[in-house]
């Protein structure tokens, strides 16, 4: 029998020779390639050394120096094949005129958007001047990688997906189920529709900004996609999605896009085949042999290490290594967690993460 290996490109199959871009073009790729949800943090001494010597979060996503340095961070430490830039989702809503602060231990605080004037208020015409910062970030790390020599890494713009940014705004930060944001979804119905085609517009101009600085690929996060029934999925989080892919497909052709619903569930596959997304991310709770069942033989999987477990490392992070690598062997995979990397995660165990999936190259 052929070798998993010999059928495979290692990522020199499609024109950028970056293994990340050539698995959501199609190829399959092996050894698959990997990156870490908020690769870029706490977990890193680079990262918290840096971070100290600014007071405020905002002030190191709109510092292009700081922000590219950091984004950089863990490509040294761990060669990964993707960085990410390194911002945060809930700076369009600020970049839209929406208060945002980050305090320490709380997360964000917003001003909690309650009627139409809340939407009326977040402001279009604001934006271009509100993301130049984050935009030189964008074009100091694609500088910065070539100039490292970090040829085969991709670079990744995101944004939250326009549901996960409405929940934060309608809440006035985190919540453990965003009932405020629901109830609203069905009691104004039209003012949350409007919230949610606002925010469709503005991400779709945000992520092609970052696509023109040099983003490579963009990802949306929608981390509360699973709270929503099934109906108010498909309205708020298979709709939007959608129409910000097929916007930016039309605008930028060949752009690959990755979407994270997490929780999604039994509606990743509709998810998947809907929005024309090149790759779902696969979260903690999703078995990725189901999630390949749903989403079938086209879209890519990135995922879904559980984050507790490399944590825990020893035999629990092995475990859950070999559980991906064996799903990955279809070469259609990017390695990565099922939701961010937690700040106490020891070094050494994101090492032993890196090196076994490097390994299996060879295997
Ligand atoms: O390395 C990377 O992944 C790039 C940067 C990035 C951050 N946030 C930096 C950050 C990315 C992609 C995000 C996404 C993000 N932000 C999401 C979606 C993914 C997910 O985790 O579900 C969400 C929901 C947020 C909102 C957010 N930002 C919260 C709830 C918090 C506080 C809790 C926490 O994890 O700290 C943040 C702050 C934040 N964003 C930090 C970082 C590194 C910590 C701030 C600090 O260093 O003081």
């Amino acid at each position: 029998m052929r070798s998993t290996s010999d059928a495979m490109v290692r990522g020199d199959g499609c024109a950028s020779g970056k293994p990340l871009l050539a698995v959501l073009e199609g190829h399959a790729v092996w050894p698959p390639p990997l990156w870490l949800m908020r690769q870029a943090g706490r977990y890193l001494p680079e990262y918290r050394a840096l971070r100290a010597e600014v007071a405020d979060f905002i002030e190191l996503c709109t510092t292009p120096a700081l922000a590219a340095e950091v984004t950089l961070q863990p490509i040294r430490r761990f060669g990964f094949d993707a960085a990410i830039l390194f911002s945060d989702i809930l700076m369009l809503p600020w970049a839209l005129g929406h208060g945002l602060a980050f305090r320490e231990g709380e997360g964000p605080v917003l001003p909690p958007l309650t009627d139409r004037a809340g939407v009326d208020r977040l402001d279009p015409a604001r934006l271009a001047g509100a993301i130049a910062p984050i935009l030189e970030t964008v074009r100091r790390v694609r500088a910065g990688l070539v100039a490292e020599g970090f040829d085969r890494t991709a670079l990744i713009g995101f944004a939250g997906a326009p549901f996960t940014v409405a929940c934060y705004m309608v809440e006035g930060g985190g919540s453990k189920d965003f009932a405020a944001t629901r109830t609203m979804a069905y009691a104004q119905p039209e003012l949350f529709a409007a919230l949610i085609e606002r925010l469709t517009d503005a991400t779709t101009a945000y992520l092609s900004a970052q696509i023109e600085a040099g983003a490579e690929t963009v990802m949306l996060f929608d981390s509360w996609a699973g709270v929503l029934s099934p109906r108010l999925f498909r309205a708020h989080v298979i709709a939007p999605t959608a129409h910000i892919v097929a916007s930016l497909r039309a605008r930028f052709p060949g752009l690959k896009v990755i979407g994270f619903p997490r929780l999604a569930g039994g509606l990743l596959g509709e998810y998947a085949a809907a929005t024309g997304v090149a790759a779902v991310g696969v979260d903690t709770a999703t078995d990725p042999v189901l999630a390949r069942r749903q989403v079938g033989p086209d879209v890519a999987l990135q995922g879904n290490i559980d984050p507790l477990a490399v944590l825990a490392g020893g035999p629990a992070l092995t475990a859950a290594v070999e559980e991906v690598l064996a799903v990955a062997r279809d070469g259609r995979c990017i390695v990565n967690l099922g939701h961010g990397i937690l700040p106490p995660t020891p070094l050494a165990h994101v090492a032993a993460l890196v090196a076994r999936v490097r390994a299996a190259g060879t295997a």
